[in-house]
């Protein structure tokens, strides 16, 4: 039953019958909230051994260097060891930093802003115009990054199998384009994991400036919602291999492993480019939080560890983005209004509803109680310019309160559309 095959008198009846659920709906006087993809506090609860590690007397490394003292800017060597192993890449080539990801890559652009990195002609700050790419829809806060600096954000396409590399390697043929967000695996909002044939593309693809950096940002590398976890492409090994070693800064953190904010980041990047990072991070500090390194390292033990532990995220989070999707599914499937992603890992579904209709939606949510992330936060400069997409974050709230809040959200999608159609 396609909204749009109905008959004008068929469109009022639904109409009529949406507006009193809607009524009811605002009469619940609900105040639920699924704007922030955070973890919930039983996700963070599976991490309290945390609070007790080091364990006590013990601060050393394996090499025996007194992690309570300043020094050692790679961050300490087991930990690179056991992340190099799970995510794929030579512990030689990643460092372990403090608690925060897009620290480091707001560092990364800040410094290649001021100084230039080790490829540029000159500082990015001197050209004309730096050009972004920014495949949509993606993360707020990377875009956030970008546009601080200045940067013209230019969109792609994200697709299911990573963003539309035709058009990227269109882009790059001018000079001005520095830079590429990238978000690899289960990405935000999507959930869409990348291929290796687009990696390699992105990795083999002739860029006009010599100096353009991919920022693959893999914060949700291990953050399966199934059984499996896919295998982690060796995106440096790959840079090698493709010619472009320097291409790719790749990030990620234990954010939503352990404790959100007080966790451990890593970064990875060619022998050239951490040589760079390093000289500028050196005199930012005097190295990382090593005993929240060593706590972590003990905490997990091994890859595995890490692993189980997000087994355990796993268990949490499934049933609520499965009662997403049941819910999506029951409520709109039957009358061609909206389309939504299955993730099979992350923290997020990408919800898109009847164009022109975005901000109808989570206006309706609002009025209901029932706060949603801002319609076009996934956009560059907070804009959707098709006001199609909502990203939806089930994590935080308890079960039923995403069920409860999901069935509200799929009365206000419903609404809209029928509005749109002036019924
Ligand atoms: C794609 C992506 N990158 C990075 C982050 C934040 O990472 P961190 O806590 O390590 O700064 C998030 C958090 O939502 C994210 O979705």
């Amino acid at each position: 039953m396609s909204l749009l095959k109905l008959e004008k008198s068929e469109l009022d009846d639904l109409a009529t019958q949406v507006r009193k659920e809607y009524e009811d709906l605002k009469a619940k006087g609900l105040n639920l909230d699924l704007t922030r993809g955070k973890p919930s506090k039983v996700q963070l609860d599976l991490s309290n051994d945390l609070l007790t590690l080091p364990g006590l007397g013990n601060y050393t490394d394996a090499a025996g260097n007194d992690l309570r003292n300043y020094g050692n800017s790679k961050g300490i060597k087991e930990l690179r060891e056991l992340w190099g192993k799970l995510t794929n890449m030579d512990p030689e080539l990643l460092i372990a930093a403090d608690s925060s990801s897009l620290n480091i890559m707001f560092d990364l652009i800040s410094w290649a802003y001021t100084f230039g990195t080790n490829d540029s002609e000159r500082p990015w700050a001197q050209e004309e115009t730096v050009k972004w790419i920014c495949p949509t829809p993606g993360y707020d806060r990377h875009f956030a990054i970008t546009e601080t600096f200045g940067f013209e954000l230019i969109q792609v396409p994200m697709l299911e199998d990573g963003p539309d590399v035709d058009a990227v390697a269109e882009l790059v043929k001018d000079p001005q384009v520095k830079g590429m967000w990238v978000v690899p695996m289960f990405a935000n909002p999507t959930g869409a994991v990348i291929s290796e044939e687009k990696a390699r593309r992105l990795a083999s693809m002739e860029a006009a400036a010599p100096d353009f950096r991919i920022v693959w940002d893999n914060a949700y590398a291990v953050h399966t919602l199934t059984e499996d976890f896919p295998e982690i492409l060796p995106i440096l090994e790959i840079a090698k291999q493709e010619g472009h070693p320097n291409r790719f800064w790749a990030m990620s953190s234990t954010s939503k492993i352990t404790f959100a904010g007080a966790g451990v980041s890593f970064f990875g990047t060619s022998a050239a480019n951490l040589e760079w990072y390093l000289q500028y991070s050196g005199k930012r500090g005097i190295g990382p939080n090593k005993i929240n390194q060593l706590a972590h390292y003990e905490f997990f033990g091994s890859a595995e560890g890490v692993r189980a532990v997000m087994r355990r995220h796993s268990a949490l989070l499934a049933p609520k983005f499965k009662a997403v999707l049941r819910i999506l599914d029951k409520r709109l499937s039957q009358y061609d209004v909206a389309q939504w992603t299955k993730p099979e890992g992350g923290y997020f579904i990408s919800l898109d509803v009847v164009d022109g209709t975005a901000t109808r939606v989570w206006e309706l949510a609002r009025d209901a109680g029932i706060l949603l992330t801002k319609a076009g936060s996934a956009y560059p400069h907070g804009k959707d310019d098709n006001d199609r997409n909502i990203r939806l974050a089930p994590s935080l709230p308890p079960q039923e309160e995403v069920e409860a809040a999901m069935d509200g959200v799929a009365t206000c999608v419903l609404l809209a559309a029928l509005e749109k159609l002036g019924a």
